[in-house]
């Protein structure tokens, strides 16, 4: 129970009425704790009356305070004048000279004597009061009762004091008084309700006006937030999300069925993880096997292929994916064991892994965004216009191509994009049309064409968040409270 509480009760067994201002002052406490005290008394009960008085008062701002401590401006001015006058340039370096000249002289403290070259200020009487000072000073105090309405005015003009109201209240005893507060409950429990000593007790009433607890929860990171975007560019094409719920892969589906040959440096441990537990996979469509085999070996659908000695046991050992051009290959097979092909578009965006050396824009990890389009008869044309579409939903307009290299598609194209920040031309993604010798093992009509393209999340977001560090994106650096903080990601369309 307060201390204060009950000197304010107190008091009121003694006098019959009084302000809770008059209270902070004869206790000597700060009005908002007598408001306080005043809060938990009525808490208990109608032990007082509480009448809300709103009450113009005065105050001094900043600049009144700094007065009431050092001076008005003018009497500064007037103490800056020796004897002997000073040059009124001079006098015009202090601080707020110019309001403290123009007062001085019309106070008549000062004179200007113009018949000197540069013209001198000069003391015109032996001595001055700070009036202005004082004023403040009994502001300050409480006490403003010595200064008239037309200095208040010119103060408050001259912005030293300003108005503010003040809230009290008038107390009185209330039908309850007593001098003491009881404990209030604040919970109902098993035994009050057993021995009925609940009907004796007080309870605290629910606080409707307290603050309400922030709500915990998770947020986005901006990686998440930009994946969200793309999926929706993606949608709103038409196109079908893939499952890509399977890091490990084997090489098989990540590179011969892509007509990868088994001795390409990427197929090296240098370059690709793979799994020592389970080492190997040996589940496969058999049939298929047999023909990518045979055409990586001995070629055929009107390729030569690359005429080496190819090993199932190359192509049984699980991996980390390091594409998701996997996944597509998963899904085209599925596709080309249909009755009859129907076109499709297809997407994904998932973690790849590459055993890459780490540095500012390289990790062994990333994601990648890959969309695929099968229909017939497509070319170079269709590519480049589904790019046009797709980047300009990224809010990319300017692209360029470079011819390229991959093992599955020919033609390839690297795609360029130009930065406006940067000013420059960055590549952002690779491209191509899928061979044939990838696209007829699974089973696909020769006169399907499959354009498909690959870029990576992380440097989209890097750049759309200005990270210019990937770690400072993903991994043990990264700065919570940047997750937490990030926007959501609008990509200008
Ligand atoms: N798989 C390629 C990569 O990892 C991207 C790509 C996808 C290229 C589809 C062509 C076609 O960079």
């Amino acid at each position: 129970m307060s201390h204060l509480s009950e000197k304010i009760l107190k008091y009121l067994s003694e006098n019959d009425t009084v302000n809770t201002l008059t209270l902070a002052k004869l206790f000597n406490e700060d009005h908002q704790k007598i408001i306080g005290a005043l809060k938990s008394i009525q808490a208990n009960g109608d032990l007082v009356t509480a009448d809300q008085k709103a009450e113009k008062a005065i105050e001094v701002t900043d600049e009144g305070k700094h007065i009431s401590e050092n001076g008005s401006h003018e009497a500064t001015i007037y103490k800056a004048v020796p004897d002997s006058g000073i040059a009124q340039a001079d006098l015009m370096k202090l601080p707020n000279a110019k309001v403290g000249f123009s007062k001085a002289m019309s106070a008549g403290w000062i004179t200007l004597d113009k018949t000197c070259t540069p013209p001198l200020v000069r003391r015109k009487v032996p001595e001055i009061t700070d009036i202005v000072q004082d004023h403040l000073k009994q502001v300050i105090l409480g006490d403003s009762s010595k200064i008239s309405d037309k200095e208040k005015q010119d103060y408050k003009k001259r912005k030293l004091i300003q108005e503010v109201v003040i809230k009290s209240f008038d107390l009185k005893k209330g039908p309850e008084f007593s001098l003491s507060l009881t404990k209030l409950e604040t919970d109902l429990t098993t035994e009050m309700l057993n021995s009925g000593s609940w009907k004796n007790l007080k309870f605290k009433e629910y606080n409707f006006d307290a603050l309400g607890v922030p709500p915990e929860c998770g947020y986005l990171h901006p990686l998440l937030k930009v994946r969200s975007e793309f999926r929706q560019i993606f949608l709103e094409m038409g196109f079908c999300e893939m499952p890509t719920n399977n890091y490990i892969e084997n090489s098989f589906w990540n590179f011969d069925a892509l007509f990868q040959p088994q001795q390409h440096p990427a197929r090296d441990a240098h370059d690709t993880f793979f799994i020592s537990d389970p080492k190997t996979s040996n589940k496969f469509p058999m049939d298929y096997l047999e023909r990518v085999k045979r055409v990586h070996s001995k070629g055929g659908y009107g390729s030569q292929g690359y005429g080496y000695d190819w090993k199932i046991e190359e192509a049984q050992k699980n991996l980390l994916r390091t594409h998701t051009t996997a996944v597509s290959a998963r899904m085209l097979y599925k596709v080309a064991q249909q009755k009859e092909f129907r076109p499709i578009k297809l997407f994904s965006i998932d973690k790849v892994f590459r055993n890459e050396t780490l540095d500012a824009t390289h990790l062994a990890e990333f994601h990648q965004v890959e969309g695929v389009i099968a229909d017939f008869n497509l070319n170079l044309g269709d590519l480049i216009g589904v790019f046009a579409e797709f980047f300009r939903k990224l809010g990319i307009t300017q692209l360029d191509f470079k011819p390229a290299y991959n093992p599955y598609t020919e033609p390839s194209m690297e795609i360029f994009c130009f930065h406006p920040g940067l000013k420059k031309w960055i590549e952002i993604g690779n491209s191509g049309i899928f061979r044939p010798e990838m696209l007829l093992p699974m089973g696909l009509p020769e006169d399907v064409c499959v354009i498909a393209w690959g870029l990576s999340l992380e440097r989209p977001t890097m750049i759309k968040y200005g990270f210019n560090n990937i770690r400072d994106l993903v991994g043990p650096k990264v700065d919570l409270e940047m997750v937490q903080k990030s926007p959501i990601c609008r990509l200008s369309k």
